[in-house]
């Protein structure tokens, strides 16, 4: 992890045992499939292990195609199978976000380079990160690949790489597994 990936991983550490909020924005394209997911297993995640209310989490796009929509219906019905009921409604990223939320953490390269645009300073831009750091499994993706034109397995793949990614940020942030 880069010097900064690691300020930032401990900028959240310090929050959580101060008892602030460890606020974190997933972001992806359309916000349909990949950050809706990733919001949804982390709320999980947090609920089950935490119940002290300290998460604040979401997701937004970096496109404007689907706001207000639920998450696409093929990644509902997967995520539903491991336990995961996804209710967000689609909304665009958008300046305030970068004040609104400690750590904003994009999909893939396009996302990176489009949240980097957003931001609004460069301290802003310090809180941008790629969900691949935070991969615990093996895995010959370096992103989270967009499964919107793939089949059954490439949603799949991407809530397996969500699943270890979350679980992997909680235990970065509060050490417990
Ligand atoms: P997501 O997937 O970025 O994981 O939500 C996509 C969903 C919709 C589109 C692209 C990517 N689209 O072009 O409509």
């Amino acid at each position: 992890m880069a010097a900064t990936q690691s300020r930032l991983i401990e900028s959240l550490r310090d929050r959580y045992r101060a008892g602030m909020p460890v606020r974190v924005l997933f972001v992806c394209l359309g916000n349909i499939c990949r950050s809706p997911a990733a919001d949804g297993i982390m709320h999980a995640l947090v609920e089950e292990k935490d119940g002290r209310g300290l998460w604040q989490i979401d997701s937004a796009g970096t496109g404007n195609y689907h706001i207000g929509d639920l998450p696409d219906k093929r990644m509902r019905i997967h995520a539903r199978r491991r336990g995961y009921e996804l209710t967000h409604r689609c909304r665009q990223v958008r300046e305030a976000d970068f004040d609104d939320f400690d750590i904003i953490i994009g999909m893939d390269d396009m996302n990176l380079r489009d949240l980097r645009r957003l931001a609004p300073t460069p301290e802003a831009g310090e809180k941008i990160m790629p969900m691949s750091a935070f991969f615990g499994i093996a895995t010959r993706y370096d992103y989270v690949p967009d499964p919107y034109y793939e089949g059954a397995e490439g949603f799949e793949l991407v809530l397996d790489l969500l699943q270890s990614a979350t679980a992997n940020l909680y235990y970065l942030v509060t050490d417990r597994r």
